[in-house]
């Protein structure tokens, strides 16, 4: 229907006809002319159709907002007092000759450019509204461009696209399972896939070589900004392949995406060990990008009086570290309660602070309510390590290991972007030499990645002390984001079954639930590994938006539910009959709880 997009307009088209087909986002009558602003994909253009046009103009006069037209007309300069700098399309306009009124449109429920003014609700129920911003139409387009290029980069070094099932085994990443319930085998319940991780293994094991996909994964856990129920991964395995190669090729294609797609050149990635990153910024994924770090005091704690202290800086569980903070004397006495209550969400029972007012003057240019705690050259000591300079602020955390890293690591970003601190830019890293587990508190060991993730260990290592056993996976983080994670895989099933053994599955439930794997790693199963990528963080960080809810078309609330199609939604008797399931809560209106099938 058209000959061209609105938004490609521009002077190379001037004296052309031209047909637009799209919709109306503004229309203005200014004394007998009438100006339309038509909006598609590409942009906006205007459109000028004077009374000389006859039924054209009467239409012209009839449209409303959104409304969907067809116009043709004639593009032409515009003179020099109307040219819009603040358009792509301002040097010209289209001069119109015939419209057609394609459809009509009810008054909008909120006017596109007042979306702010509504809340995110009313946005994603009239969310094809939403989408017609140009700022959503910026977003989507430049994650289709991301796959696309994302797909060329992979094919060229000889990556298969497979695809993997939808309807499978729980596949285990820490998330509850969404459950789809057999109408052919009642009573039984296929899991959607949290990724696709065993399938490509067994690609792997098929000789295929080098997969990806571009796959939805589904996980029922706590939504944040940069999580959803179901989202998408840039999921790729090779074999033959060691980590420092997954790695390389992997970094190389987020480094080709950021240049071919944002024409952004990202700076080195370099390699930080686990450990490392807990110790300097109490994270996993740490945003580089902040000025400040962690440090360790506990040796110089051990010799103060304060219990607070004390106690953690003698337990080997414990830990006592300081947050420097340049120029942070200045934040108020509220304002360090706000911190103080900010922490506490982390499990930590106070945040104490020593105040540089004049480093030169020993103890007594120091404010603090601790310092009455610590002989004077322990804090002299301190000062020293820390580097400290007049006008600074230090934090201090006391408490178990996790507590303290998960508080101060949260506060360095807090107080960062309070103060303005965070650098502009791209900081990427990797994140390698993970621990194997981590003790939940029961007695029980979790895998830091999934439980089929290699040590970096033979079996009896790994047996004979599973606490200090590394994994041989890797973390990519951009800007305090995870971005993608993976790992070498197990490929062998005497050390499978002995992870399985340390996560206390027993040899029943590994066979009932990984039997086709164990299986599968005793055909000729090679060495692999692989990465997955979270594709929707990808394209938030690349189009600077606040959440992944802000890059994905139909997005689901916080409470994992369409307001759109209002789904979850009941199902019929009938349905519920044929899938032998009869449903606890039987009061219509009252949606079932979660475990209530
Ligand atoms: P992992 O669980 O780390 O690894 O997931 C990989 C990446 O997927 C993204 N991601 C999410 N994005 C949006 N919403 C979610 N709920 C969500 N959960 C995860 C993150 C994360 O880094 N099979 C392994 C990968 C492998 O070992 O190859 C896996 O799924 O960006
Ligand atoms: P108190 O003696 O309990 O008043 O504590 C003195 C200071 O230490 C206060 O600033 C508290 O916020 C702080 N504090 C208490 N417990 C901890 C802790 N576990 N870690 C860091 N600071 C703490």
């Amino acid at each position: 229907m058209r000959s061209h997009y609105c938004g490609a307009l521009g002077t190379d088209n001037i004296d052309q006809t031209v047909t637009l087909c799209g919709w109306v986002d503004r229309r203005r009558d200014h004394g007998g002319v009438i100006f339309l602003d038509m909006r598609d994909r590409d942009g906006i253009v205007q459109v000028v159709f004077d009374p000389d046009t006859g039924e054209h103009f009467q239409r012209a006069d009839r449209v409303r907002s959104e409304y969907v037209l067809k116009i043709t007309g004639r593009v032409r300069a515009r003179s020099a007092a109307t040219v819009n700098p603040a358009m792509t399309t301002g040097a010209i306009e289209v001069l119109g000759k015939e419209l057609e009124i394609l459809n009509i449109a009810q008054t909008p429920p909120f006017q596109l450019d007042e979306y702010t003014a509504v809340g995110e609700d009313v946005r994603l129920q009239y969310r094809y509204m939403d989408l017609r911003r140009q700022e959503m139409q910026d977003r989507l387009i430049l994650r289709s461009r991301i796959t696309s290029a994302v797909r060329s980069f992979l094919d060229g070094e000889g990556f298969l696209d497979i695809e993997t099932p939808i309807l499978t085994r729980a596949t285990p990443e820490g998330a509850r399972d969404y459950l789809v319930p057999s109408r052919t085998h009642p009573g039984q319940f296929f899991a959607l896939p949290q990724s696709p991780q065993l399938f490509k293994q067994l690609l792997m094991v098929a000789g295929f070589d080098r997969y990806y996909q571009i796959a939805k994964c589904f996980r029922d856990e706590d939504l944040r900004a940069d999580r959803q129920p179901e989202f998408t991964q840039i999921d790729l395995e090779a074999a033959f392949l060691n980590e420092g190669q997954i790695m390389a090729i992997t970094e190389r294609m987020i480094r080709h995406l950021f240049q071919s797609v944002l024409s952004i050149e990202l700076p080195q990635f370099p390699h930080i060990t686990y450990a490392e990153a807990m110790e300097r910024y109490g994270s996993d994924k740490p945003d580089l990008r902040i000025p400040l770090e962690l440090v360790s005091v506990d040796d110089l704690m051990q010799r103060v009086d304060f219990k607070v202290f004390r106690g953690p800086a003698d337990d080997p569980q414990g830990r006592v570290a300081a947050l420097k903070v340049p120029g942070g004397a200045r934040i108020s006495r509220k304002e360090i309660d706000d911190y103080t209550a900010y922490v506490s969400i982390f499990g930590a029972r106070g945040l104490a602070w020593i105040k540089v007012n004049d480093i030169g003057a020993g103890v007594d240019g120091l404010q603090s309510p601790i310092l009455k705690f610590m002989p004077e050259e322990v804090v002299a000591q301190m000062m020293r390590r820390l580097g400290a300079a007049d006008g600074d602020i230090i934090f201090f955390g006391a408490d178990r290991m996790r507590v303290v890293n998960e508080a101060l690591g949260a506060l360095r970003i807090r107080v960062a972007a309070d103060l303005d601190m965070v650098g502009d830019g791209w900081a990427p890293l990797w994140v390698v030499d993970f621990p194997m587990f981590e003790a939940d508190g029961n007695g029980r060991w979790t895998p830091l990645h999934h439980p089929f993730t290699a040590p970096s260990c033979t079996v009896q290592e790994l047996l004979a002390d599973p606490g200090q056993a590394l994994s041989r996976a890797y973390d990519m983080v951009l800007n305090g984001c995870e971005l993608g994670g993976g790992s070498i895989r197990i490929h062998q099933r005497d050390m499978q079954e002995a992870v399985f053994g340390l996560l206390q599955i027993d040899a029943a439930e590994a066979e009932e639930k990984f039997g086709f794997l164990l299986r599968a790693l005793q055909y000729g199963a090679p060495p692999h590994g692989g990465l997955a990528f979270g594709l929707d963080r990808l394209v938030m960080l690349m189009t600077g938006s606040q959440s992944i809810r802000d890059v994905i078309a139909f997005p689901k609330t916080q409470s994992a539910h369409c307001v759109m199609t209002d789904a979850p939604g009941e199902v019929s008797a009938q349905q519920l009959r044929e899938l032998n399931i009869r449903l606890r809560g039987t009061q219509t209106g009252t949606a079932p709880q979660s475990g209530q099938v």
